[in-house]
């Protein structure tokens, strides 16, 4: 699989020597943060073919199986305080559904935050992780998962996500390359990072992608659940939602969970 995706990556990729691929690793997440602070560099990439400990939002495990997915990090160091860096989860579900579309004809929709989904389902998710200089607040470092659903048939995934789960073969009807996935994802993750500084071009094509706006949700935090309508979002990257009594809030990706009305999406 190593010697394909780098067969697919374009011979000038700057990050062509910086990819690191592991058969079974427990996350790339949780490597790449070792990594990370041992100094690895930007731009290293981190793919494994099976996670055993493959980690989701707020506490969740991703479901992560050998042959099947794409389990990619990413490092980054961007040069900017954390405060200008909150729409760097947005850029990278935008850049992830450029990947997609380039493989495989289908561009996913982004539910809010960051998850993609297509028919909708759920076909990918992206955890992103920062580590804090404490002198100056800058970034130290980014690291980026994205875990990919591609070969899945429906009776591979685990009852629990079965109804809300979706592979891009499935949703293709054909056979995925995920060499050629992977290709396509390192060249979309370095293009994103080159332009991260232009803030309202990734906004506007993120809103685009966004399939959460206009719908009502369901807000849920603090064991608590809240009912509006999703307007906007802003220039950080929040939700704008509008409530029953009028008043406008924008929702920040930290510990919550967003739903339709009626279900996943
Ligand atoms: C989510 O859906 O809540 C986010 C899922 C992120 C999964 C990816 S797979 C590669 C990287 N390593 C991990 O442990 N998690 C991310």
């Amino acid at each position: 699989m190593y010697s394909e995706i780098l067969s697919q990556l374009g011979s000038r990729n700057p990050w062509r020597s910086q990819i690191h691929y592991f058969d079974t690793i427990d996350s790339t997440n949780t490597k790449a943060k070792e990594m990370a602070l041992q100094g690895a560099p930007h731009g290293s990439v981190l793919i494994a073919d099976r996670q055993t400990g493959g980690r989701g939002r707020m506490g969740r495990s991703f479901y992560s199986p050998g042959g099947m997915g794409i389990y990619m990090s990413v490092i980054l160091r961007p040069q900017y305080p954390a405060a200008q860096l909150m729409h760097l989860t947005c850029a990278a579900a935008v850049a992830m559904c450029d990947a997609v579309e380039k493989t495989t004809g289908l561009r996913p929709g982004i539910k809010w935050t960051n998850d993609l989904v297509i028919g909708r389902k759920k076909v990918a998710g992206i955890l992103t992780e920062l580590g804090l200089n404490g002198e100056n607040g800058n970034i130290d470092h980014a690291v980026i998962g994205i875990g990919i659903n591609c070969r899945q048939a429906e009776q591979d995934f685990p009852d629990d996500i079965r109804s809300t789960a979706t592979s891009l073969s499935l949703a293709a009807g054909k056979p995925v390359d995920r060499a050629a996935l992977a290709a396509n994802m390192i060249t979309a993750f370095e293009e994103m990072s080159r332009n991260l500084i232009h803030k309202d071009a990734v906004l506007d094509r993120y809103r685009a992608d966004c399939i959460t706006l206009g719908q009502e949700v369901s807000i849920l935090s603090n064991q608590q659940v809240r009912h509006g309508k999703a307007l906007d979002i802003d220039s950080d990257g929040g939700l704008i939602v509008r409530f029953p009594d009028g008043h406008l809030e924008a929702i920040g990706a930290g510990e919550v969970s967003v739903r339709g009305m009626y279900g996943y999406i």
